[in-house]
């Protein structure tokens, strides 16, 4: 039976690349970067050049990256640290309110320790409104964190005119771009951002690793206290073979990042076409004009997602409903929720992403075995009538 991995958002496999550039790294290359004699300069050396290599893919200074465990801390440093530093200024933080739960979980940390939060809403097409951000600034406001694109529906937000409004309040901007790294050509400068966090397992680096970008000259405090690495901002031994690994993904997904989004893109058409072809009943999740090239979040009217994930997943088939953490606990996803959608077509969604090891041959397995099964669910749903019948 074949096997297809459409869950490139989850995860991505490590490249043979970055394996062989971190296996040194484990045995003879094992030095602590702190420590003084060669091998642990060696270490040193090492980091540094994975830092300047994460630096070129977001056209930042190598100085101003710092590692973190992924993505999730980076959002929680952010988060966490830039809201306690702008106290004395005010109190309250906008985010939206399709962000991961490393943003969504963290605020709401805040929000029982006094901050006051506003999750602005989105349209149908997964789009904040520019307007509506500006006019929920008020005179307490200290910190923006909005994600630069969205995990479920790949929705991609105006990042550079919400920095230029944040510029023009005198407010912090973060951005989470744990998935719109490697996806999108990046450059923080031209952006305007402050914060950025990121995240190699999602870029076919290895997990347990990412960064936060500080744009140089903004001080945030510490969220991790301890040693002295990281230029005194994130203490702890270095996840050394992690970075190495993150350092190599980056580069590799720097080198030709136009090319990639324009296949990846294809792919990605190919597959709605195909199955908008062959199966009836579908409704595209979040809007095509602004969105990640590899996702496609699909609703199969009267067939419910879970069942029909299993049912994949008995064929060989990798996708998810909702983010990978949600989808563990089949709940219903708060993207598609507010995004507009009724439950019923909620429940009915399943969020495929292609990434780079995906061919047609696996799309039109995966479109084959969907026909069947839609068909299969439909023939026993009371949910579903056929149009027409
Ligand atoms: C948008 C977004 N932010 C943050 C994270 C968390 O990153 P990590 O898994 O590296 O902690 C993810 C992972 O799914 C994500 O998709």
């Amino acid at each position: 039976m074949r096997e297809v991995y459409l869950d490139y958002s989850a995860t991505t496999p490590v490249k043979k690349e970055v394996l062989d550039a971190m296996l040194p790294y484990f045995t003879e290359k094992f030095g602590n970067p702190s420590s003084l004699y060669r091998t642990g300069t060696d270490s040193k050396d090492a980091i540094t050049a994975a830092r300047r290599q994460i630096a070129d893919l977001i056209g930042a200074h190598e100085r101003e990256i710092y590692f973190t465990s992924g993505g999730t801390e980076a959002d929680n440093w952010a988060i966490l640290s830039s809201a306690k530093a702008r106290l004395k200024k005010g109190n309250h933080i906008i985010t939206s309110a399709i962000e991961h739960h490393a943003i969504l979980h963290t605020c709401e940390y805040l929000e029982k320790n006094g901050y006051e939060v506003t999750y602005l809403p989105v349209d149908h097409n997964g789009q904040i409104d520019l307007q509506e951000l500006e006019a929920s600034i008020n005179d307490r406001t200290t910190l923006i964190s909005i994600m630069y694109a969205n995990n479920e529906v790949g929705s991609i937000q105006p990042i550079k005119a919400i920095a230029d409004i944040a510029k023009k309040h005198d407010l912090l901007f973060h951005t989470d771009a744990v998935q719109a790294l490697g996806n999108m050509a990046i450059n923080v400068k031209e952006l305007g951002v402050d914060m950025m966090s990121l995240s190699a397992h999602k870029i076919y680096g290895p997990k347990g690793i990412g960064a936060l970008y500080i744009r140089k000259g903004l001080m945030i405090p510490n969220l991790l206290h301890g040693g002295a690495q990281e230029n005194n901002k994130r203490a702890g031994t270095e996840n050394l073979t992690g970075i190495i690994g993150f350092g190599k993904a980056a580069e590799l997904a720097g080198r030709d990042i136009e090319n990639h989004i324009k296949n990846i893109s294809k792919l990605r058409d190919y597959f709605i076409n195909e199955l908008f072809d062959k199966i009836d009943g579908l409704e595209i999740n979040g809007g095509m004009d602004s969105r990640l090239p590899g996702n496609v979040n699909i609703a199969f009217q009267g067939v419910e997602g879970e069942a029909l994930l299993l049912y994949m997943d008995v064929r060989g088939i990798s996708a998810s409903t909702g983010s990978a953490c949600s989808s563990a606990t089949f709940s219903a996803s708060h993207v598609l929720k507010a995004l507009g959608h009724p439950l019923e077509r909620v429940y009915c969604s399943i969020r495929f992403t292609v990434g780079d090891f995906t061919t047609r041959e696996d799309i039109d397995y995966v479109v084959a075995e969907l026909v069947a099964m839609v068909n299969k669910f439909r023939a026993f749903s009371p949910l579903y009538e056929k149009k027409g019948s």
